[in-house]
């Protein structure tokens, strides 16, 4: 039985042990996948004590996903471009590092929920690691534009440096015209709060999506639903994100659509 495990402080209310037991079963992969509490200063060791265990891979979480980058000793490019690592395969001395996050929230969004990203207007809120790690597959889509926008305006700038011109910064009160998909990638859902986002940037055409996720709405998106937008929560992503890892880990690919609904009515 091969082992691959979560890595989080805190980790008891992680959800990835059921994901994938469930894909485990459902594709009949023979693998066992636990929990691992880190301590916070020390992710790095954890890691190498599972690796001598026999451990094969890893999902890492909040708040070492910046030091899983660091513990890689190689890099995918969409993780190299995120600067974090939510996925890490052992391969004899070699640590190599992934994120699908990014992944897992577009196929959410264009998948299961329906919604094209090409030539759409998209607007991303927030400039963290949640932001970060989801422009590039975000930008493979082409989308019309891609406006991201930041309470602390300079990380915005500082993320549209990086992509030369394919991102635009903007502050909220600069931001125009209806999106077809405003995406928050804020922690601001987490204190109930929500960024100061003006009503006309929805619309009936709008998808707002928020990457939290709850057994309510988050405020975003009931403040989006009032606007007469249609809205989602970050379940998908989650389920897609461990997709995404155990097809990089076992070369199978999951079906998601009943360990999604499982999880929705864990939920209620
Ligand atoms: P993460 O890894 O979850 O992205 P992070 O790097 O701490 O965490 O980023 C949190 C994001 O949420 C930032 O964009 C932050 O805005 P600032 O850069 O101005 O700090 C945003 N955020 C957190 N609380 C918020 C709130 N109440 N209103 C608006 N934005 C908020």
């Amino acid at each position: 039985t091969d082992r691959y495990a979560v890595f989080g402080n805190p980790i008891a209310h992680s959800k990835s042990p059921e994901i994938h037991a469930r894909f485990a079963a459902q594709t009949g992969q023979d693998l066992h996948y636990e929990r691992i509490l880190a301590p916070l200063d020390g992710f790095a060791l954890s890691v190498q004590e599972f690796i001598q265990a026999g451990g094969k891979g890893a999902n890492v979480t909040v708040p070492f996903k910046l030091e899983a980058y660091d513990l890689a000793t190689e890099l995918t490019a969409r993780a190299q471009v995120a600067g974090a690592v939510n996925t890490l395969v052992f391969d004899d001395d070699l640590i190599r590092g992934d994120n699908t996050d990014g992944i897992g929230l577009v196929t959410d969004i264009v998948t299961n929920a329906g919604q094209p990203i090409a030539n759409r207007r998209v607007l991303l809120v927030g400039a963290g690691g949640a932001a970060r790690g989801v422009i590039l597959p975000i930008l493979e889509h082409s989308p019309a534009e891609l406006v991201v926008s930041n309470r602390t305006a300079a990380r915005a700038q500082e993320l549209a440096a990086q992509f030369g011109g394919r991102i635009q910064a903007r502050s909220f009160d600069e931001i125009q015209g209806e999106f077809d998909l405003i995406i928050n990638a804020t922690s601001a859902s987490l204190a109930g709060d929500i960024p100061p986002l003006a009503p006309a940037l929805f619309g009936k055409q709008t998808l707002a999506y928020d990457m939290m996720y709850g057994k309510e709405p988050t405020a975003f998106m009931r403040f989006a639903a009032q606007q007469g937008a249609a809205v989602r929560d970050g379940l998908g992503m989650l389920v897609e994100q461990a997709a995404e890892a155990f097809f990089i880990w076992r070369g199978v690919r999951p079906a998601t659509a009943s360990v999604y609904q499982a999880l929705r009515q864990q939920l209620q």
